[in-house]
């Protein structure tokens, strides 16, 4: 049942405040260029890291755009309302967003060379740092008992749907070479790494020091301490940073503090039970 708190597009709930129908026929009808670069998410998979990283590969390490424009203006979200509003103003090429599955991006997307970069990080992961977000994000459901939010994460009763739809989608996706998939975990573990594969992939031909200055201002620590991508400008009455900060722990393996062990084995059995037969793995053992 869907919640007064959302609306419903194609089978997916999404927040009001930041979606409305015209929004997300302006996504149908957005006219994507060749250049443009898209990383897609499921939410809270790293979608904010992505909107640090890219205008700083894109611009060759340039830090104005992250310390001057807001990570929701300067890397917009392809489904929200702010899109239409600013974008005249983003620079050449554009880096965007968006938590859509493959089958819900624009027609002009598909015929395009526009590039894509998947984030995809541990479900278990997922739904602990989405059960915090829903406690700050005040234009969000009360997530409940941490139970009862995994129980509406397995069902897909959260913003997006089912995670195991949004990977299974992109997986599928036949974009041969114009996507790349990565991981959060892989830019935990060594982001500079990460960085030199999404500059091969974008064409860029940055330099060692150029890939460790961007590793340094897309450390979770300089992200915090960033107004432009920490979400201290927006009220506290839409997040509440007191309750949770956006930029909470920033880890891999926090499910171990969360999950007891009926929900570890309830969460495994239905992630690997919609997995079954699929033609890829997943990158880690859940
Ligand atoms: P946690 O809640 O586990 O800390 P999204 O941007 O898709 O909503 O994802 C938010 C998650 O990405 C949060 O996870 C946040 O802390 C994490 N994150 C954002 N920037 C990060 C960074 N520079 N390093 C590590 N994690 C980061």
């Amino acid at each position: 049942m869907s919640s007064p708190k959302y609306i419903r597009y194609h089978g997916l709930l999404l927040p009001p405040s930041a979606h409305s129908m015209e929004s997300l026929e302006f996504a149908q009808n957005f006219s994507v260029e060749d250049t443009d670069v898209f990383a897609v998410t499921y939410p809270k998979s790293g979608t904010i890291w992505m909107q640090e990283i890219l205008p700083l590969v894109l611009s060759g390490g340039d830090l104005t755009p992250i310390q001057t424009i807001p990570n929701w203006d300067r890397v917009p979200w392809l489904e929200e309302k702010r899109l239409a509003l600013i974008v005249d103003q983003l620079a050449s090429p554009r880096a965007l967003v968006t938590h859509f599955p493959y089958h819900l991006m624009p027609p002009s997307f598909l015929t395009s060379k526009a590039k894509v970069i998947y984030v995809m990080r541990n479900p278990k992961d997922i739904v602990v740092s989405s059960y915090y977000f829903h406690q700050m994000a005040q234009f969000l459901e009360d997530p409940g008992t941490f139970d009862e939010f995994m129980e509406k994460f397995l069902e897909g009763r959260v913003l997006f749907g089912k995670w195991t739809d949004h990977v299974k989608s992109w997986r599928h996706a036949e974009l041969g070479d114009r996507i790349m998939y990565i991981t959060y975990e892989e830019m935990v573990q060594d982001l500079p790494a990460v960085l030199r594969r999404i500059s091969d992939f974008l064409g860029r031909n940055l330099s060692e020091d150029t890939i460790h200055k961007i590793a340094e201002h897309c450390s979770f620590k300089t992200m915090k301490a960033n107004s432009m991508s920490n979400f201290s400008l927006v009220p506290k009455l839409y997040m509440d940073s007191d309750k949770s900060p956006f930029l909470r722990k920033g880890v891999a393996g926090d499910w171990k503090n969360h999950f007891n062990s009926e929900q570890l084995a309830r969460f495994t059995s239905v992630i690997y039970k919609e997995l079954e037969g699929e033609s890829f793995s997943l990158p880690w053992s859940l």
